[in-house]
């Protein structure tokens, strides 16, 4: 055994590090993030506003007037404090960081978004899975049940969830912040396709955060999440986060971005337009061995069903067309693919693919 093997976490050893599918000259339809980038007259203040950015200073210890421009588009509660962290990512190890212990469960409806169990994995915390319905609703029973037989101190609900896109009903949610003895994070990274929120809420009970970022809205390159909960949560997650973690350059381009919200509202606005086109044309698909069954989305990405959905990735993906191959993730996702809502233009340029990718696929098996 080497001296890296009997150093490196054996967990560490056995895992693979988080696989960003090669994307170069393809149309990037993997990850959720808008396709429209920042309009063209904005980008020239923005590189004007960045020049304003002490890059030889570290970065101030609060992000007041980021915060002040947020609070100004976003109706946090007055009485609700704030965290930012380098995207909401950073957010969920903080949150389980500060607390969990080694054995503490995290748990969350299943499947989800795969970094709730792998931070909970690197904090020697034990997550718990409680399997959806087939149909990607809840199964409350089930829940309660895992709640109370495994006492969480985490639990998180993605809400709309990835990759299902589909949202829980907001009596859903108060009923498990409820039942648990620990703390609900409610993770909103939807929000802005989701006509659906528990921010006004967050304060209404003494167990709940409420987590969002400006990834899904155009700036996943800035990488910029937050946290609200009441100010005495904050103040102990806020103990585990690293000094600087939010970058100058960040806080400039993403205050920027708030105080020209309209154009970035009227961006998502689109893409929930386009979301209903999509998911329409989706089920109109058919396939030689059976239907598409599309699940109605309630975030800018659509998940579907079909009959060999591996070969019809493959072939998308030699048509130049990156989608999410879902599959594998759980049971439940068995032949699913997920894709991300993009602009018309890219939306048709997609179904014809898949389209075609089909009858590829059903011509090879014949
Ligand atoms: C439910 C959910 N939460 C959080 C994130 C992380 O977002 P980011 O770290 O870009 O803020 C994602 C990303 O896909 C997500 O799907």
């Amino acid at each position: 055994m080497s001296l890296l093997q009997k150093t490196i976490r054996a967990d560490v050893q056995a895992t693979q590090a988080y696989v960003v599918a090669p994307s170069a000259g393809m149309l990037k339809l993997d990850a959720m993030e808008n396709p429209q980038g920042m309009p063209a007259a904005l980008l020239d203040e923005l590189a004007q506003a960045l020049k304003a950015a002490e890059l030889n200073r570290y970065p101030a210890p609060k992000a007041l007037e980021l915060e002040t421009a947020l609070r100004a588009c976003t109706a946090i509660p007055k009485a609700a404090h704030v965290l930012f962290g380098n995207g909401s990512d950073e957010l969920i190890d903080l949150i389980i960081r500060a607390c969990c212990m080694p054995g503490d469960v995290v748990m969350s409806p299943v499947p989800t978004f795969v970094m709730y169990a792998v931070y909970s994995q690197w904090s020697h915390a034990r997550f718990v899975g409680v399997d959806l319905n087939p149909d990607f609703s809840l199964n409350m029973p089930a829940m309660l049940k895992a709640i109370s037989a495994n006492q969480p101190k985490v639990v998180f609900l993605a809400y709309p969830n990835n990759p299902t896109g589909v949202a829980l009903r907001e009596a859903e949610i108060v009923q498990i912040i409820e039942a648990t003895p620990g703390l609900v994070v409610v993770d909103e990274a939807y929000e802005a396709f989701a006509d659906a929120s528990f921010m006004a809420r967050v304060l209404e009970f003494s167990n709940v955060l409420v987590l969002r970022t400006f990834s899904k809205l155009g700036l996943a390159g800035a990488r910029l999440g937050y946290a609200v909960a009441s100010p005495a949560w904050v103040e102990q997650i806020d103990k585990v986060r690293p000094p600087y973690n939010v970058n100058v350059l960040t806080r400039i381009a993403v205050q920027f971005a708030l105080e020209h919200f309209d154009a970035f509202n009227a961006q998502a606005k689109l893409l929930r337009d386009q979301r209903s086109v999509l998911t329409a044309a989706l089920k109109t698909l058919r396939t030689p061995n059976g239907d598409v069954e599309v699940f109605d989305s309630y975030a800018n990405f659509v998940l579907f069903r079909m009959p060999d959905a591996l070969e019809v990735f493959e072939a998308l993906k030699n048509k130049g067309i990156l989608v999410k191959y879902v599959g594998k993730g759980h049971p439940l996702l068995q032949n699913c693919l997920r894709v991300t809502v993009s602009t018309e233009t890219e939306n048709q340029q997609f179904l014809k693919a898949v389209q075609q990718s089909i009858d590829e696929v059903a011509s090879k098996a014949a």
